[in-house]
């Protein structure tokens, strides 16, 4: 079993992008800047939003933070946006999910300006990734891709089970497993809570890619021996051994799959410091235009 290190691999996708804006800025061009919109205090958002901004400092990005009470209207965010969308200085930007209920999701993502989506949710982008056109892929399938990739795992003809069909990763996911690419060229499979017998399809899984939210969900009798699983799970759980109360989950119970396993994301420390990595290489590509010109 080894474990596909997260933490390692983002550190050396940090340091290549900074030094790639370095390169910018002694040519005389501009920082690459990112804008984040955050709706409320939900805690797991202030978490990653955070994340998201001190990473931005530590490669040299500019970044803006934009907040709006909880109470905020639908009307009032779709004017941030407009903003960001019309401020040549932005290069890209986020609206941190989950919105508050009263504010539909689908309403803010076909908002943003698909040149500026660098979350890669406008249906633009999903439409030309599914076709396979350039895009901006969401950030989370984008960060799997890059481990599978760095590792070196072949991924032509296995079967993959993605088990989750959101749209931010199980439902991309599936469609970039599927791609005539590499990674990807794998039979796949989407399970959802209609699926019957699901560990017995997980067990057929070469690759597994844990993405229900439900922490600890899949035990080791979901698991074929010598599989590839893939933990995208992170869920709060309250831990009172813990400073912080709460203890973070994934969607597989580690320490009984992980000797199953050829290869295994741990939580945390995996797929979830790969996210920030995806989501710095859409800045940067899209500070230089390369997919909308
Ligand atoms: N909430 C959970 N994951 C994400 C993400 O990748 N982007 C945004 N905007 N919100 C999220």
């Amino acid at each position: 079993m080894q474990l596909l290190d997260g933490k390692l691999l983002s550190t050396q996708i940090k340091a290549e992008i900074k030094i790639e804006v370095e390169q910018i800025a002694a040519q005389g061009g501009k920082k690459p800047h990112l804008a984040a919109i955050l709706v409320g205090n939900n805690g797991a958002s202030e978490t990653y939003v955070a994340s998201k901004i001190r990473s931005c400092e530590e490669i040299g990005f500019k970044s803006t933070l934009v907040r709006l009470n909880d109470t905020a209207s639908e009307a009032e965010v779709l004017a941030e946006i407009e903003k960001l969308n019309l401020d040549p200085d932005v290069d890209g930007f986020i609206v941190q999910l989950p919105l508050p209920n009263h504010i539909s999701e689908n309403r803010i993502m076909e908002a943003v300006n698909p040149a500026k989506d660098v979350d890669g949710f406008h249906p633009i982008n999903v439409g030309r990734m599914c076709k396979g056109l350039p895009a901006y892929i969401s950030a989370t399938p984008f960060g799997i891709l890059e481990m599978l990739e760095r590792y070196k795992i072949q991924t032509a003809g296995k079967h993959c089970v993605v088990v989750g069909r959101s749209q931010i990763v199980g439902l991309p996911m599936a469609i970039l497993m599927q791609r005539n690419a590499a990674p990807g060229n794998c039979t796949v499979t989407i399970c959802h809570s209609r699926t019957p017998n699901l560990a017995e399809v997980c067990r057929s899984a070469d690759i597994l890619i844990a993405a229900l939210g439900r922490p600890e969900f899949i035990t080791v009798n979901y698991v074929k021996e010598g599989a590839i699983v893939i933990d995208v799970g992170l869920t709060r759980v309250t831990d009172d051994t813990k400073k912080s109360g709460f203890a973070l989950k994934g969607d597989v119970k580690f320490d009984e799959v992980a000797p199953r396993t050829s290869y295994i994301t741990p939580v945390p420390g995996g797929v979830g410091l790969m996210t920030i990595g995806g989501l710095l290489t859409n800045t940067l590509l899209a500070s230089k235009k390369a997919i909308y010109g």
